[in-house]
């Protein structure tokens, strides 16, 4: 590792020789002789430290604490005072000096603080670094996009973020709506509350009414201890209710009830409970259908969508691919180390010409595959998952990079060949090419049997 730095400004000729020469094994060392001096290094050098003198003709050692200051570099300053001024001293600490020497310098004192105020700063760096690094990670809170759809979205989220509105997300899977419900609860009144979330599809019926509403000893075999259940626990917070639609339907009676009077009793218990919840309830399935093919009850749709988020499928909203795809290769390169700075013009082609199915999960899982194997610094169309060039071919907009006629001509191969129950021979009669071209071609665009 590189010497610190460290920049001694006094305006004598001997203090700044002996200091310079007793510090020069463990620091690269400057000088200078006055704080104007002292500023002009600064900006030049990466200094680290700096040993300064109070009394000096120009700029003084007070004035120059200041200057550094406002240059905004965490460089910490070490006052070396002659006897007798200890108060100048100690107003330079109060001004933010680390700490002071008096001369004649005892230099293993001075080395000692050197250090101490080198590991100060680098402890403040890293803690700057850290702060940066838990906010970009957690929680996810980064909502990308600028199609009016998805605009739309995102003001309805903020506009009810600070009520108390019951709000459901309806959407197809990977779209958004968990992000979008941790930005409600992170713009809301309650943000420092309890943020609890339960997926009801992950329960058996009898279990996700003990996980919802808690259970008391012995309220059935298992029941060993008395068990808050969510809603206890979100009290004064957020309930977010993942997977609504999967909810069996002797539990839907007992959330109706709750969104009705805000209060419940647990499992097995006589108590009756009130809490101050904020439900949000998300689904991707279509819930006024089940309503209708009476899975769902219908008193309970309408209370659970007071106010109701539709989030729109990419591939409603291609115009806001490029974004998320550049968001995330900036994502996964700093993530995974790799200096991706763009991609190909191919490539996006390639993933705008796809329908993503899983949506904006999909996207994303695709451009963390293609950062983590890319060899060069601009993701390419080697780079992009095999299956998605294979399936382009099939999605509604259909412009590949291939070309039409190329795409035509694969078609024409895949269509033959289940004319032909996948025998080869046959379809390259028909097809009027000779067997070993059919091979190529199979081989070239993956055509599986
Ligand atoms: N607009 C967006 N901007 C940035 N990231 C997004 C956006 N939409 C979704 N994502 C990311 O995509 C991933 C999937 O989103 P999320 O989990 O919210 O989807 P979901 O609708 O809850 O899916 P599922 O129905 O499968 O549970 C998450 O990592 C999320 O951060
Ligand atoms: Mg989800």
């Amino acid at each position: 590792m590189a010497k610190p730095t460290v920049l001694i400004v006094d305006d004598d000729k001997m203090t700044r020789h002996t200091l310079s020469v007793a510090l020069e094994d463990d620091y690269k060392t400057y000088t200078a002789t006055d704080g104007i001096d002292a500023l002009k290094i600064l900006k030049k050098k990466d200094i680290d430290l700096v040993l300064s003198d109070l009394d000096m003709p120009g700029l003084d050692g007070l004035k120059l604490l200041e200057k550094i200051g406002q240059m905004n570099k965490r460089v910490p300053l070490i006052v070396i005072t002659g006897q007798g001024t200890i108060e100048s001293a100690v107003q330079a600490m109060k001004s933010g000096a680390y700490d002071f020497v008096t001369k004649p310098v005892n230099l293993d004192r001075l080395t000692l603080l050197i250090e101490k105020a080198l590991e100060n700063k680098r402890l403040k760096e890293e803690n700057v670094l850290l702060k940066k690094k838990i906010k970009e990670s957690f929680p996810e809170l980064k909502f990308i996009g600028h199609s009016a759809a998805i605009k739309k979205c995102e003001e309805l989220a903020m506009q009810v973020a600070s009520t108390k509105a019951t709000v459901l997300i309806e959407g197809e899977s990977g779209t958004g709506k968990e992000l979008i419900t941790n930005i409600i609860h992170y713009n809301s009144p309650v943000a420092h509350g309890p943020f609890i979330k339960i997926n009801c599809s992950a329960f058996s019926e009898g279990v996700l009414e003990s996980e919802l509403f808690g259970h008391e000893k012995g309220a059935f075999t298992g029941a060993v201890a008395t068990k808050k259940g969510r809603f206890e626990l979100a009290d004064q917070g957020t309930l977010f209710l993942d997977e609504v639609g999967e909810m069996p339907p002797s539990t839907q009676v007992k959330l109706l009830r709750f969104l009705q009077e805000r209060t419940f009793e647990r499992v097995g218990g006589t108590r009756t409970y009130k809490v101050d919840v904020r439900l949000i309830s998300a689904t991707n399935r279509d819930l006024a259908k089940l309503v209708k093919e009476g899975k769902f009850r219908e008193d309970l749709y309408y209370r659970l969508r007071v106010v109701r988020i539709v989030m729109p499928p990419l591939r409603e909203r291609k115009e806001d691919i490029d974004e998320l795809v550049n968001n995330f290769i900036d994502k996964f390169s700093s993530l995974h180390g790799k200096p991706i700075s763009g991609i190909s013009k191919e490539a996006m082609g390639l993933i705008h010409a796809y329908n993503w199915p899983g949506n904006v999960r999909e996207l994303m899982n695709c451009i963390e595959s293609a950062v983590v194997m890319a060899k060069k610094d601009i993701l390419d169309v080697e780079d992009i998952p095999e299956y998605l060039s294979n399936h382009t071919a099939e999605s509604e907009t259909g412009t590949g990079s291939r070309g039409l006629l190329q795409e035509l001509e694969r078609k024409a191969i895949i269509d033959t060949l289940k004319n032909t129950r996948g025998d080869k021979v046959k379809a390259s009669r028909i097809l009027g090419i000779g067997l070993r071209t059919l091979y190529r071609k199979i081989d070239k665009w993956r055509i599986e049997s």
